[in-house]
Order: C-alpha cells, then structure tokens, then sequence
C-alpha cells in the first residue's frame, strides 16, 4: 500500500504553486519519485480476521476500489489542499459530483435554491430528476441577493450556485450568500469550475461545499473526465462518501492519475490563461465590430467588476461576445481559423462554444433567456497559446464578418 512513511520531506509548502506539486505525494515501497497508477479493483487481505476489521472500520485500510485507490486518494489529498478544505472525494465526472451531492443531501420533502444561470445539465438534473423525487426547485437571479433571501423557506436546505456563472459571467457575492446560508442554517455549494481553487476560493469566503469538473481546467488537455466535492470531514465523510460506496459514481484510478498530475501546473496555466483572456477582452471590446458587446470581469465596465476584484485572484479565461443573431454568431465561429469548435472548456487550446445550439440546447427558450444565454451570445474558453496568434485568428473572423 502506498503510504507517506518515510517521507521526510513533509513540508508541503503554504502557496498555491507549491502545495500544487507537494500536497498527496505518496510513495509506495518501490520509492518511486512520480506517483504511481493502481489500476486495480480489489485489495488483499491478509487473512480473514484482517478482512473481518477493514470492513468493521476497526482498522484503515483498501477494501475495493468503488470504496478507495491510492491513486484517487492522492488525487483527492491535492485537490483538498489546493480548495483549502479538510477533505475531498472524487468522482467520475463533475456532473456526478453536482448529483451526488443533491442526492445524497436532499430528500423528498426539502427545497432547494439555485441559481437559474448554472450549467444546463446541472438545471436539468435540479428539475428533471430532484423534482420528480419530491425535491422542491425554486431558480432565482444569481446576482440577486434580495431574490435568494425571499426565495428561502422553512424547508429549504440547500443553496447551489456557479460563480462566475456558465456562460453570462454574472457572479455573486459569496461573503454575502453565506452569511444568509448561515443565518438560515443551508449548506452552500459552490461550483467553482470556471476559477479553479487557484482564482477562487469559496469554502475560505464561507461557503459549505465545493464541486469541481475537473475535466475542465483541472485536467487542461482535454483528455480525461473527473469531478470532485470538497469540503468539511464529517459532512463528507458521514453524509456523502457512503452515497459514494454503494451507488459507485467513482473516479477511475486511471484518470485520477491523469488529474493529479495536471494539478502541478494548474497554477501555472492559469496564470496564462488569464492574461491571454485579458488581452482577448481588450482587443474585442475596442474592436468597431465587438465594442460594447463583450462580457468579461476584467473589463472595468463589467457590472461585477469590483466585486469580480474582491473575490478572485484572476479573471478567469471565459470571455463572452453577444452577437445580434445565431446566423451571425455561427458565421463568426465557422470564420475562426485556429479556435476549435467544441462544446468544452479549459483546454490549453482556445475553444470556441454557441451555448444556445450546444451546451444549452435542451432547455426551454425561456430559461435560456433568463439564465443569460443570449441566441446570438459565443463563448471562448482562450488557450495559453502565443496570444498574438489569438488575436490574428479573432481579427480576421471579425474582417469577415464585414
Ligand atoms: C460550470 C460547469 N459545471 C459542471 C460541468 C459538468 O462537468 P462534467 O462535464 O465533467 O460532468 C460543466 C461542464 O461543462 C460546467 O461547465
């Protein structure tokens, strides 16, 4: 079993780019200096007596890899350590995080509160599966915090938001939604999928939970699916890692590798990220075409601007262009010459996303145009390529668009 023994170099560091690199090193007894994949199921016992106490809880250890695996728990260790909280599970995607969480929190009879400008499929899961398992769903405006104080009831348990918000960019103030969480005694869940631990950190603004896709940054290359919930021991320990055990949404060893990895740059590219998007944001807001049609918290304009200041270390790399129809915004994107085509986001290659046709397709028009998403609204997740190569590519799609 893999195990910190012998580790004397224990100082895992205090900031971000280090613990990044240090936290959940584990070395098996091969004293290998990179972690390794266990890509197995089962665990052995060493006699029945030692099985008889593992599943007892008498002593710690691997039971079956739907219960632990070193390779997830390093990858859970790090990914801890990086949100600032006591303790996070993985799971096989950052859908299932967002699930496990309603599901193993609420039961038929309890309300929740969500922001009506989250991620589609998280909409979808709130009123297409809690609903129909007697779970109350009542959406408000992210931004607003009179519509979330009127909207708590005597059986509210819950309050969900995604902050900056999938695709708007509209943000909460998270010191402040807290406080009325605690006040009301809810658990917060935050998804802080577009900030990363390393531009964001809800559990420290006092949030109860945070959920992470980390197919998106976190892995950075578009290659694996994962997810996370991270926060307090006993509320993840006691209430959600048994929901965990039996229903089996998972993290596979292998992509747990592959993530725990890609967490030692994070700090680094998103760094990049931020000040390619930046200079992305500048370039459309004064360009003749784009001017006044751009959304982004690091523009000085941005409605959120100051509280996007407060709040995050960075911007974040999503920037938002509203066209007047879907026929412009389709000719625009199919104009891009470099920008892929893809309904993801966090990749070290800049995206390009028309949230109304993809991502956002399968809800009701109405919803799309409370949450935000605009018919002719494109979306760029901007890469950490060479960003005069980006601009290049955005002024001669805008050239063509006349
Ligand atoms: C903000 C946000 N949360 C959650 C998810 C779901 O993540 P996954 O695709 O890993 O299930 C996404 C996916 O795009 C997302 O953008």
């Amino acid at each position: 079993m893999s195990s910190d023994k012998g580790n004397k170099k224990s100082n895992t560091g205090t900031k971000m780019a280090t613990i990044a690199v240090n936290a959940g090193r584990k070395f098996s007894d091969e004293r290998e200096n990179s972690a390794p994949i266990f890509l197995n199921s089962s665990y052995v016992f060493e006699d029945a007596a030692y099985g008889q106490a593992v599943f007892a809880g008498e002593v710690d250890g691997n039971i079956y890899s739907r219960f632990t695996n070193p390779s997830v728990t390093a990858f859970e260790e790090r990914m801890a350590a990086m949100e600032g909280g006591e303790r996070a599970l993985a799971t096989a995607s950052g859908m299932s995080a967002i699930s496990t969480v309603f599901l193993a929190l609420l039961s038929a009879g309890d309300h929740l509160v969500i922001s009506r400008s989250v991620f589609g499929s998280t909409l979808n899961v709130a009123h297409g599966v809690l609903e129909k398992l007697g779970i109350e769903v009542t959406p408000v405006a992210l931004s607003d915090l009179n519509a979330w104080k009127a909207a708590i009831r005597p059986n509210t348990k819950m309050l969900f938001v995604e902050t900056p918000a999938n695709p708007t960019l509209e943000m909460v103030d998270l010191t402040a939604l807290s406080a009325l969480s605690k006040e009301n005694g809810l658990t917060l869940v935050v998804d802080n999928v577009f900030c990363t631990p390393c531009l964001q950190q809800p559990l420290a603004l006092g949030a109860d939970i945070v959920v992470q896709s980390a197919t998106k940054f976190i892995d950075g290359q578009g290659r694996v699916l994962g997810g996370a919930i991270i926060g307090a021991e006993s509320l993840l320990m006691d209430d959600i890692f048994p929901f965990i055990r039996n229903t089996g949404p998972t993290l596979s060893s292998f992509n747990a590798w592959v993530l725990y990895k890609s967490l030692e740059t994070l700090p680094l590219r998103m760094e990049r990220h931020c000040s390619n998007a930046m200079k992305v944001a500048h370039f459309l807001d004064e360009h003749p075409r784009t001017r006044g049609k751009v959304h982004f918290p690091g523009l000085s304009h941005h409605p959120q601007h100051e509280l996007a200041k407060k709040q995050m270390t960075g911007f974040g790399a999503l920037v938002c262009v509203i066209f007047d129809t879907i026929q412009e915004a389709h000719v625009f994107i199919d104009a891009l010459e470099m920008a892929t085509i893809t309904a993801n986001l966090g990749d070290v290659r800049t995206l390009v996303t028309h949230p109304a046709t993809t991502t956002h397709s399968r809800l009701s028009s109405e919803q799309r145009e409370a949450a935000g998403v605009y018919d002719g609204l494109v979306r760029f997740s901007i890469g950490i390529e060479d960003a005069e190569d980006i601009l290049a590519d955005l002024d001669q799609a805008l050239k063509q668009l006349g």
